[in-house]
């Protein structure tokens, strides 16, 4: 029984020892192994415990107990302050520098037509106006028929036309959304209409067979010419300059009556001529007028009563004129060279 008791205290002390070099928790689940394992030195030990009497047995049982005891605390204990330490190790290794400039993606930017976009439409936006859409695939009666454009008529050529069937086409124009919006609702309206245009136009530095437009419209008791040239003349200044002058000279839109193309003066040389407008001091940006009786009344809407106005911007000639854009097919081609410099 002294053997066992030597025993017992020897393991105890070496395991001690042992435990006061051990400086990870890898070492620490070693030594707990190796001490209080199943096949461990204290198990060994206690083997030995069937030589002895039945009187000696619960004496050297109550031993073996404590000591076990003592050394799971002690371990525990000493795997606490491991277990710290370790953990303040991995933190101080994966400190992270927040003064490093951060890896991300790179950022993409508007395209100079949606920036040109919504820049018009905040515009208008400021002076009260909707924004209306309409389909890109349209019927022949929107597009021609009900903006006075019978089947037939030569004016239709002018804008030569992708047809899908007789009757349905890719709209030529974003004027068909007047019509969209007049049968639906009534004066007063005040909209305007972004959108994709499509002609059968050759691409070349300044043709593209799609192309974008913003239509407007207004109709109200007694809209007059006047208030459609003080709605444009306050849209170019806005969006050209202050100092930005505009010319109207007469046209024919079959849907309009009087109709007008609306110049504004230069913004290279501001009318003195340069390159940019050619030597004209002007440069065309808009179509407009007054609308048709017979479009209104085709919609429901009394001529007698309420009256409008209309215009169409083009998107792609003020954006090339506003960002010195030479080619259009630059806009379509998403070279990220020439897109990179408009962010
Ligand atoms: N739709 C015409 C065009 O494409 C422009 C326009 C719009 C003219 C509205 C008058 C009124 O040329």
């Amino acid at each position: 029984m002294l053997d066992l008791k030597e025993s017992l205290s020897a393991i105890h002390s070496t395991f001690m020892d042992q435990l006061n070099l051990v400086s990870s928790s890898s070492e620490a689940e070693n030594l707990r192994v190796r001490f209080l394992g199943k096949k461990g030195e204290l198990t060994a030990v206690l083997r030995g415990m069937s030589s002895l009497t039945p009187e000696e047995r619960p004496v050297v049982g109550q031993l073996a107990n404590d000591v076990r005891e003592a050394m799971e605390t002690s371990l525990s204990e000493a795997m606490l302050v491991i277990i710290e330490k370790e953990k303040a190790a991995r933190l101080n290794e994966q400190k992270i520098d927040i003064t490093l400039p951060p890896v991300t993606g790179e950022l993409g930017s508007r395209h100079p037509l949606y920036k040109v976009i919504d820049e018009i439409c905040g515009i208008f936006l400021g002076l009260g106006y909707t924004i209306a859409e309409g389909p890109e695939i349209e019927y022949d009666e929107y597009a021609f028929e009900r903006l006075r454009l019978p089947k037939g008529h030569p004016a239709r050529d002018t804008q030569d036309t992708f047809y899908i069937s007789e009757n349905i086409l890719l709209r030529p124009q974003t004027s068909p959304v007047q019509v969209r919006v007049m049968e639906k609702s009534k004066p007063p309206i005040k909209i305007v209409c972004p959108g994709k245009v499509y002609r059968a136009d050759t691409l070349d530095s300044t043709h593209s067979p799609i192309f974008h437009q913003i239509e407007g419209l207004v109709v109200d008791y007694k809209v007059t010419m006047g208030d459609l040239i003080g709605s444009l003349q306050l849209f170019c200044k806005k969006l050209f300059g202050e100092d930005t002058k505009i010319r109207l000279r007469p046209h024919h839109f079959p849907f309009t009556e009087p109709s007008c193309e609306v110049d504004i003066s230069c913004w290279g040389c501001g009318g003195k001529g340069c390159r940019i407008c050619k030597s004209e001091g002007w440069i065309e940006v808009l179509g407009a007028g007054m609308v048709h009786p017979e479009v209104l009344s085709g919609c429901g809407i009394d001529p007698e009563i309420y009256s409008g106005f209309a215009f169409g911007i083009g998107v792609e000639r003020t954006a090339m004129g506003r960002f010195g854009i030479d080619d259009i097919r630059l806009l379509y081609e998403n070279d990220v060279r020439f897109l990179r410099q408009f962010r």
